[in-house]
């Protein structure tokens, strides 16, 4: 495929991912406090596969070996499985998507380019480190999350488990450990999404 093929396939791609929508029947058995709630996690969780998505693409495009990038491209499919359920659970509870997503895409696109150009070690260990970093904040969710909703929890519960399986699939494909500021500046920037996207 030449270059620009690749490109204009990837601008596809984006297109997708921020323009995805679901039709869902809404979901009345929650009171509104614990829907707020759930409006707000879910809506951080949606924007975070987004991005998730967007790394992946970002790490395969300039990866060096064809079984790391298939293996990318693979885990980056699954991510957007896990987009597809928080997208479909944000309508039945009468949330929006975060009208930041395309910057988020383009952000860890770019993020994940990087990565992929230092090596494919490196590459795979921020994918380690994310993957640890979102099994966290997801068990945090869990905890913030009302008892009640057992249908955004039960996505949760399998979204930790996938994501943990991602993680271990990095390191099984041979990744290098990030220097602990890298992990730093990973944390801090995350923790700046996941706030804006509770609110918008
Ligand atoms: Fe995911
Ligand atoms: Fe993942």
């Amino acid at each position: 495929m030449s270059l620009n093929d690749k490109i204009a396939q990837e601008l596809n791609h984006f297109l997708k991912i921020i323009n995805y929508k679901d039709s869902a029947q809404p979901d009345e058995s929650l009171n509104d406090e614990d829907k707020k709630k759930s409006i707000s996690l879910m809506r951080v969780n949606a924007s975070g596969e987004v991005s998730a998505q967007a790394l992946y693409r970002g790490q395969a495009f300039f990866s060096k070996t064809p079984k790391v990038k298939e293996h990318l491209i693979k885990a980056g499919d699954e991510e957007f499985v896990h987009l597809e359920w928080c997208t479909k659970r944000l309508e039945e509870l009468g949330g929006k998507k975060s009208i930041l997503d395309p910057l988020y895409y383009a952000g860890s696109f770019t993020l994940g380019s990087i990565a992929g150009l230092i090596g494919d070690g490196t590459s795979l260990g921020f994918v380690e480190e994310t993957e640890k970093q979102v099994v966290e904040h997801l068990k945090r969710h869990l905890n913030e999350m009302s008892p009640n909703d057992k249908k955004s929890r039960e996505i949760l519960e399998k979204m930790l488990e996938e994501e943990e399986m991602h993680g271990q699939e990095a390191k099984d494909h041979g990744s290098t450990e990030l220097p602990g500021p890298v992990k730093g500046v990973m944390t801090a920037t995350s923790k700046i999404m996941t706030t804006l996207s509770r609110y918008i």
